[in-house]
């Protein structure tokens, strides 16, 4: 173990992020009365350039008019490569109220893009008096993101999670897929004639996990496109949770819930991660860095291992 302690992340439910076009403000209010943790207008890609002004505007007055309860409200601004971010960051932070918890910042590339807004949004937060300092949020989404992937986890302290995009990534990285996320059926092993699929999308996920939890990150998979497949949006959720993530985006109502499910440990996770604690304090007592639960190894790790279910399970309960 190194001497430095991994930090821990903000302290927040993060299972799902439902998304909506800034230019769409008449699902503004479904948004907020849904279950998602987070909620994330768009000024970016499903903003159509045209109407990127109008959107800018819509946002500007549903941050102060919708009552968005407790949730993470954050507004994805267009990328650095456009002419419309600087006006994003400008205008919401001289004029959106300070109901305004976060903002999201796609397709970064290295470090210095979120310098570049850090240094915007703390000029602006300063001149305007703004008393809450506003979090960030990033999309891994290109090839130069994930090669740099460590430094923009640790790029500033306003940074509170990443999430991977999946659609700009794979085109960045030339992929041969017009899916967003999930299962690529060109992607598989062969064996005696019979096909295995593999995950495409596991190597990047698992740098990003690496990348945040170093730097107390918040890790989070990114859009599942086929918003009609409901198991396959499962099994990629799933796949996730597995890797360490800690929730998923909802680019259509009807994910969210199964978001939720998949991101909050299930009433028989909790339960096992209880008993393999008491079976390990048992063990301490009779000073034994070891046992067995349920036929199977526990020790000194394992608790860590069952602290991480608990604490998450406290954390939604709370
Ligand atoms: N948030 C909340 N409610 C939404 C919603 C969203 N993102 N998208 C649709 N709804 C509502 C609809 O208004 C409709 O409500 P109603 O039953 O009261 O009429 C209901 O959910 C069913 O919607 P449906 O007709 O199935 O979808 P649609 O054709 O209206 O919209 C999308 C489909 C994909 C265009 C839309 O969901 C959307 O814009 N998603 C977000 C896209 C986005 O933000 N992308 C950027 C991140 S990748
Ligand atoms: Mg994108």
């Amino acid at each position: 173990m190194s001497f430095r302690l991994q930090p821990t992340p903000v302290a927040r439910p993060n299972r799902c992020q439902l998304f909506g076009p800034g230019s769409r403000p008449a699902i503004f209010e479904k948004m907020a009365a849904s279950a998602a943790d987070v909620i994330n207008l768009d000024l970016e890609d499903s903003v159509a350039p045209s109407d990127k002004d109008s959107a800018r505007q819509n946002i500007i007055d549903a941050i102060g008019a919708v009552d968005w309860g407790k949730k993470t409200l954050s507004v994805r601004i267009n990328g650095l490569d456009t002419p419309y971010w600087y006006k994003d960051v400008v205008d919401l932070l001289e004029n959106a109220s300070e109901r305004l918890d976060q903002i999201m910042i796609p397709k970064v590339g290295c470090a210095a893009d979120i310098y570049a807004v850090d240094a915007l949004v703390s000029a602006i937060e300063t001149a305007k008096g703004r008393t809450k300092r506003i979090a960030f949020e990033v999309i891994i989404e290109s090839a130069a993101g994930i090669a740099h992937v460590e430094d923009i986890a640790a790029a500033s302290p306003r940074l509170e999670a990443m999430s991977l995009g999946a659609a700009d990534f794979a085109a960045s990285m030339g992929m041969q897929t017009t899916g967003i996320g999930g299962t690529q059926e060109n992607y598989y092993m062969l064996q005696d004639g019979q096909k295995h699929w593999s995950d495409p999308w596991h190597w990047a996920q698992a740098a990003i996990v690496a990348a945040c939890r170093t730097h107390g990150v918040l890790p989070v998979d990114g859009p599942f496109g086929d918003f009609s497949d409901d198991e396959g949006f499962r099994a990629q959720s799933r796949r996730s949770a597995t890797l360490g993530m800690v929730g998923k985006w909802a680019i259509h109502p009807k994910q969210v819930a199964i978001a939720n499910e998949v991101f909050t440990p299930s009433e028989d996770a909790v339960a096992e991660a209880r008993e393999i604690l008491a079976a390990m304090e048992q063990a301490k007592a009779n000073g034994e860095g070891a046992t067995v639960y349920k036929g199977r190894l526990v020790d000194i790790a394992s608790i860590k291992q069952a602290e991480v279910i608990v604490r998450q399970s406290e954390m939604f309960d709370a």
